[in-house]
């Protein structure tokens, strides 16, 4: 009799415990965010993530109420990132922006510490970025042909720039080899941001990178352009031909980037971080830096769980036969 008076007062004590817990969890997820949310960005800071990642932030702070603060996490091509985020508390403070490389690590590490289609929250996709391969500016060639020539009589004495398997860069780099049937010397950065100013300051040859910060350099002649990664020319470079047009059949490489949370972060969290995006990709300031960079915003309807989840499926499908026909890494 006794024992089941001191179970029954047990029960009620967990009962209450738990009834407690899950008001002061309801209350946490109502009144989120009580402090600055953290954007973490798998690469160095001035690069092209960098770059997308600080425009949305201001807006989808003043949207929140709270400041969204940048943090970079670089190194291995932004797996480093993702695995941190992966194992943050999914409490909303932590949130990730990472590009198509979410889709093409899996093909390029044998083994990695999360799993891109389970250990993460999907909030929505962001924007598509064109590349560009890039020279440094006194390299002997001066258009496509030239390059290719000068590439087949030095071999691997040419340098090409890379931010890390898993990097954009590394990808479009190594299939633009791939393609041509040459192997050149590749050299990992921390991002394309320090890779563009050693190209700049003419330490290494050749650099694939995003239109989010090359622009300006390829309009005012301080870097080479030898082709973009499009199957039509950019309004914003409209001399540069693709590199389809200059025999690459095919050679397509549009940078898809996306909004993720670890894993358990509650949805009604979730549901007010996916309205400051969307709010922060509606700021006519935003529009405009992205239109000037001939990035495209994507459909609001993919500014969603659904659409980021079913486009990272889908690019982890196309990116993985592509890889390994490519034999990326060697
Ligand atoms: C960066 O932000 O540095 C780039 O997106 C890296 C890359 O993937 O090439």
């Amino acid at each position: 009799m006794k024992f089941k008076k001191t179970l029954f007062a047990g029960i009620a004590v967990i009962a209450g415990a738990s009834a407690l817990l899950t008001s002061n969890m309801a209350s946490a997820q109502k009144d989120w965010p009580t402090k600055n949310i953290q954007l973490v960005v798998p690469f160095a800071a001035g690069g092209p993530t960098d770059t997308i990642a600080r425009l949305i932030a201001v807006p989808m702070g003043q949207a929140l109420g709270q400041t969204v603060v940048v943090e970079n996490v670089p190194g291995a091509g932004g797996t480093i990132a993702s695995t941190k985020v992966a194992r943050a508390a999914p409490d909303g403070y932590t949130i990730y922006i990472h590009h198509m490389g979410m889709a093409t690590a899996n093909a390029l590490y044998d083994k990695l510490p999360y799993d891109p289609m389970t250990s993460f929250e999907y909030i929505g996709q962001v924007a598509d970025v064109p590349m560009v391969l890039l020279g440094k500016k006194d390299l002997p060639a001066n258009n496509f042909k030239e390059l290719e020539a000068y590439i087949r009589a030095n071999g691997s004495k040419v340098t090409m720039a890379n931010a890390g398997p898993g990097a954009v860069s590394q990808l479009c780099g190594l299939l633009f080899q791939s393609r041509l049937g040459v192997r050149l010397t590749n050299i990992p950065y921390k991002g394309t941001g320090p890779a563009l100013t050693d190209l700049l300051g003419g330490q290494v040859d050749l650099l694939c990178d995003q239109t989010t910060q090359t622009i300006p350099y390829i309009k005012d002649g301080r870097v080479k352009a030898f082709g973009t990664t499009t199957m039509k020319r950019l309004p914003a470079i409209p001399n540069v031909p693709t590199l389809n047009e200059q025999g690459l059949k095919g050679f397509e490489v549009k940078v898809w980037h996306g909004v993720y949370a670890p894993k358990g972060t509650p949805q009604p969290v979730l549901d007010k971080i996916n309205a400051a995006l969307k709010k922060a990709l509606n700021t006519p300031d935003v529009k405009k830096r992205l239109e000037d960079s001939n990035i495209d915003i994507v459909p609001m309807d993919k500014v969603s769980a659904k659409g980021l989840k079913s486009h990272l499926e889908s690019e982890i499908n196309v990116w993985g036969p592509v890889i390994r026909k490519a034999n990326i890494p060697d």
